[in-house]
């Protein structure tokens, strides 16, 4: 595992382990799920939906939705914005992921493309 933290004169809360596609990375208390990442040299955290392109993290302050991963099973999180915990599972996110309801709109209704979920226009 790569190791990009500046290790000379930086003190560190309490060391744990967090697991990213099954992989084990160093954490530390306080560090952002982005950070332990990055730290850990990799570059990736989701895929586009349309095109399959690879993005990573961009803005670092919670705009610009780039940094999207599977936290805890929960999709659509902001990497950048989540602090690590001990434990934390993280997944690299495809598209949005199928926990996210696709809506479209048909006969002025929202309606999920999700058989026998159709929503109403309050959830807009
Ligand atoms: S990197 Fe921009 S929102 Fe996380």
């Amino acid at each position: 595992m790569v190791n990009r933290r500046i290790e000379k004169g930086v003190k560190r809360g309490k060391r744990f382990e967090i697991e990213v596609d099954g992989e084990k990375l160093v954490a530390y208390e306080g560090e952002t799920v982005a950070a332990v990442i990055v730290a850990a040299g990799r570059r990736t955290f989701r895929w586009t939906e349309k095109k399959k392109h690879p993005r990573g993290m961009y803005c670092g302050i919670g705009l610009c939705h780039e940094c999207m991963m599977v936290i805890d099973g929960v999709p659509n999180t902001k990497a950048c914005q989540t602090v690590a915990t001990p434990g934390c599972q993280v997944k690299t996110q495809r598209g949005l992921e199928s926990q996210v309801p696709k809506v479209s709109k048909v006969d002025g209704f929202v309606r999920s493309r999700h058989p026998g979920e159709n929503r109403g226009p309050d959830i807009l």
